[in-house]
């Protein structure tokens, strides 16, 4: 499963990136809001950090205008994915921009339905939301599980881009389901290698290292 951060935020990305464990970058309107950057800065200067994909939200409603946006986002470096929000005007968009060979990331999706249109459309990308699913009372695993068989049964190549991800149980159920990328917060990527016996074993193992009283260096 490929590995995303969803952020604006250049310092975590930089920290991630240096793992070597992250495969590309989903940024939205609100997100860059909240960075207090400038949107086409700010995505040039992460574009340069991460080899992968890099996604650039359009943020008209109409698709001439999101044609428009995308032109001049898709110039900003050769790893942005357009994204698009899930609507007649955002499919239209996606259909051609991929016929173009641009990646497209479609955003927005709470349903099955609306991930087998965006499928349908050509999309590299669809973003289901769960976090946001289960604050409405619905399970948002479920419908990873429901997009990934209607995927599988079509042999549809847009990949599933859990987004949306709360914490690390999101992570390890995407995985199971057998997702294709996952995308959360840095906090939630760095506690996917948190464990309190890794700890307390490092601690252990240290301790007892310390009353040999020798050094490797
Ligand atoms: C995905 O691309 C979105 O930017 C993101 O995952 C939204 O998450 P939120 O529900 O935490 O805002």
């Amino acid at each position: 499963m490929k590995f995303f951060v969803d952020t604006a935020e250049i310092e975590p990305i930089r920290e991630l990136a240096a793992t070597g464990l992250l495969d590309g970058v989903t940024t939205n309107p609100s997100l860059i809001a909240k960075s207090g950057r400038d949107f086409m800065e700010v995505t040039r200067e992460i574009c340069g950090i991460v080899d992968g994909p890099v996604s650039a939200e359009v943020v008209a409603l109409d698709h001439e205008t999101m044609m428009k946006e995308a032109e001049i986002l898709r110039k900003i470096a050769e790893n942005v994915c357009i994204k698009v929000p899930l609507t007649v005007d955002g499919l239209k968009t996606c259909k051609a921009l991929t016929g173009e060979g641009t990646m497209v990331n479609v955003t927005l999706c709470f349903s099955a339905n609306q991930a087998l249109l965006a499928a349908k459309a050509g999309a590299s990308f669809i973003s289901p939301f769960v976090g946001r699913h289960d604050d409405n009372g619905f399970d948002g695993m479920d419908l990873i599980e429901d997009i990934r068989l209607i995927y599988d049964n079509y042999n549809f190549a847009t990949e599933i881009l859990v987004a949306s991800v709360r914490h690390t149980t999101h992570v390890l159920q995407a995985a199971k389901i057998g997702a294709d990328v996952m995308t959360a917060p840095p906090k939630v990527i760095h506690d996917l290698f948190k464990h309190v016996l890794t700890d307390k074993g490092i601690e252990g193992f240290m301790a007892d290292w310390a009353k040999t009283g020798q050094s490797i260096l």
